[in-house]
């Protein structure tokens, strides 16, 4: 089963990262990407992630959409997108940067609690119709990484918890309400950073 456009037999002149260490030069700071969020990845990891494992039309999941980092790239790729966030800023930050070009009928974008399960099916279902969809082809998630980034004061952002085992419970939740909408067989990935507290290791 194809996954992705890539042409395996011309696997050499690809600039797809295959290894475990990823050298990333310089931000791409091109087109919609303002960096303007603390916390926000660089655009490189979801173009790369998208490239790999998904098609041209393919529908992308993103429970913690944040600045738009991934929108963004999906529009550039003619991928669709599907994107929640907790925190209403980000919800206004990214529908003001999006407008309603020519790639309007291929994104949803919702205020929305990942963790609470009935949002989550109602925005999925929102979001089908609107994009004529059934089902996603990719889940990417970068979640908070504990409460290194305070993002809201929401007592649902997933920022505010300080302590490894709660934190890994919301995300379990999270993951279930998310990846029961992806299709058998495709790819989720999760991109997160380390967490030290009190000089000791813990995410
Ligand atoms: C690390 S940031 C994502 C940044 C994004 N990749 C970008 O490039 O801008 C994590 C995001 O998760 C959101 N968040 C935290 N808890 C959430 C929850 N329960 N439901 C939805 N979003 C949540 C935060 O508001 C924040 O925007």
């Amino acid at each position: 089963m194809r996954w992705n456009d890539l042409d395996m037999t011309k696997w050499q002149e690809s600039d797809i990262n295959t290894d475990s260490l990823w050298l990333i030069n310089e931000r791409d700071k091109s087109g919609k990407h303002k960096n303007v969020y603390h916390g926000n990845f660089i655009p490189q990891i979801p173009n790369q992630l998208i490239r790999r494992y998904t098609q041209e039309n393919d529908v992308i999941l993103e429970p913690f959409m944040g600045s738009g980092t991934t929108l963004f790239e999906c529009e550039k790729l003619n991928r669709k997108y599907i994107g929640f966030d907790i925190n209403p800023a980000m919800f206004e930050y990214v529908n003001n940067a999006m407008g309603d070009g020519k790639y309007e009928n291929n994104f949803y974008i919702n205020h929305c609690n990942s963790m609470d399960e009935q949002q989550v099916d109602k925005s999925l279902g929102n979001a089908n119709e609107k994009l004529g969809i059934k089902s996603v082809q990719f889940v990417l998630m970068h979640p908070p990484y504990m409460d290194i980034v305070k993002f809201t004061d929401d007592e649902n952002d997933m920022s505010k918890i300080d302590n490894i085992n709660e934190f890994v419970k919301k995300f379990k939740i999270i993951c279930e309400n998310s990846l029961k909408h992806l299709d058998k067989d495709r790819y989720f990935a999760v991109v997160i950073g380390d967490v030290y507290k009190k000089e000791r290791y813990c995410a």
